[in-house]
């Protein structure tokens, strides 16, 4: 950064004009971030620039964007808070220089998949938007040795300050287009549920209630008939059809139940949990569940997510046991199912929420559910090693096509 000082007006002004076109250049966070690095190795004469952004959870650094060649591993690379230089600088929120022998450094790691063994001297800087939030960490790394001054690294954060908020607006663009696309295909999905709900009512209506309300109506007449001269046969087909009234409302019952689940509005989120997790005898589930307060279809949509990846467990998993979580974490709620069994990959299954995936509308649906909720849905697991789903949501849900 010798050539480049901030008290020249004239390139300082050139700079910030390149750096508001680069951001507002568009609304592809990954066009920009990688329109940044470009500019940023340039203007501080480095080799390689890395942006991490802070994941939706707040605990993964992943890499967003990089001059080439490394920007082809956008998204590939990960580190936890605290871990590598990276992640010092999001935890501590200050910068932090290494001159040479970054080996010889403990915050220093080696991440494999980079394979920059010869870059020599980097600077790290956090990506903080007002009011002092975290949105993840510019580095940049020199070949050869490279004193980083102080006036370097000013420059750096102020680079990261600008950019912090064009990341945020391409963040909530992209979260904006996806509810919005989930919104629509929920509208669809609506549609057609409810076609396919009307043909199972009338389904149901046709050929249990109605039949049964015939035959009992046909048993009634005969009862009729009989009542003087047969009083024993008659009493025999008022039993007969006293059966029949108790099946047809069996059935109308089951009917209903299939809407919507009526445990909920009995019980209650919670305890419809705990007596969800007693209906896999095959099951050893502990349930861990907080009383909670919430809207309506946001209960209808977390219990239904359970009951799916309950019902995953028991199909696919070949687990002893099981356990499902719903506690509140901050304004946030978590619901997490977890299971021993011998988990499976599921990038395999990394389908576009509502999309059917590869083997059943599970997961998307899951994901799909999760998206209208304005929350996110994780599965964790590989092959050996069990499975954990984990929606984290809103417990005020957003209003329709609200940011999150
Ligand atoms: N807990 C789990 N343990 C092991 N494998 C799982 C688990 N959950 C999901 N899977 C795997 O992920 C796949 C996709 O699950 P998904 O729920 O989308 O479909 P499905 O259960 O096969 O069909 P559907 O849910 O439509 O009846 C499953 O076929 C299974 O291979
Ligand atoms: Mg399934």
């Amino acid at each position: 950064m010798t050539g480049l000082g901030l008290n020249d007006p004239v390139r300082e002004a050139r700079l910030l004009t390149r750096i508001i076109e680069t951001i507002s250049g568009g609304l592809d966070l990954e066009g920009i971030l990688q329109g940044i690095a470009a500019l940023i190795t340039e203007t501080t004469e480095t080799d390689v620039c890395f942006v991490y952004l802070l994941d939706e959870a707040g605990e993964r650094l992943v890499l967003r964007g990089a001059t080439p060649p490394f920007h082809r591993l956008a998204g590939q690379v990960g580190l936890k808070m605290g871990e590598g230089v990276s992640g010092w600088v999001a935890a501590h929120g200050r910068p932090a220089v290494i001159v040479e022998d970054k080996l010889s450094d403990p915050r220093y790691k080696h991440i494999p998949a980079l394979g920059r063994e010869d870059l020599t001297s980097l600077a790290s800087v956090p990506i903080l938007s007002k009011p002092h939030r975290l949105v993840g960490v510019l580095n940049v790394h020199t070949r050869t040795r490279r004193e980083f001054t102080e006036a370097d690294v000013q420059l750096l954060g102020w680079m990261a300050g600008l950019m912090a908020g064009g990341i945020e607006n391409a963040r909530l663009h992209r979260a904006l287009a996806e509810r919005e696309a989930a919104m629509e295909r929920f509208a669809e999905r609506i549609v057609l549920a409810t076609e396919a709900e009307r043909r199972r009512l009338a389904g149901e209506i046709h050929d249990g209630i109605s039949q049964r309300v015939v035959s009992l109506s046909f048993h009634l007449s005969a009862a009729a008939d009989a009542v003087v001269i047969a009083p024993e046969v008659a009493a025999q087909q008022i039993a007969e059809a006293q059966l029949l009234a108790e099946a047809a409302l069996d059935e109308t019952r089951f009917a209903i139940a299939g809407l919507h689940p009526p445990v909920l509005d009995d019980l209650g989120l919670a305890a419809s949990l705990e007596s969800l997790a007693g209906t896999f005898p095959q099951l050893t589930i502990q349930a861990e569940v907080q009383h909670c307060e919430l809207p309506p279809h946001v209960a209808t949509a977390v219990y239904r997510i359970a009951q799916e990846a309950l019902q995953n467990v028991a199909k696919h998993a070949e687990a002893r046991s099981a356990r499902v979580r719903l506690l509140a974490q901050g304004e946030a709620m978590l619901l997490e199912v977890e299971d021993d069994g011998q988990g499976f990959d599921p990038a395999a299954h990394r389908v576009r929420a509502g999309q059917p995936g590869p083997a059943g509308y599970g997961l998307p649906g899951m994901r799909e559910r999760a998206e209208l909720l304005g929350g996110m849905l994780e599965v964790k697991s590989c092959p050996g090693q069990g499975t954990l789903l984990r929606l984290r949501f809103p417990a005020v849900p957003p209003e329709p096509g609200a940011p999150r």
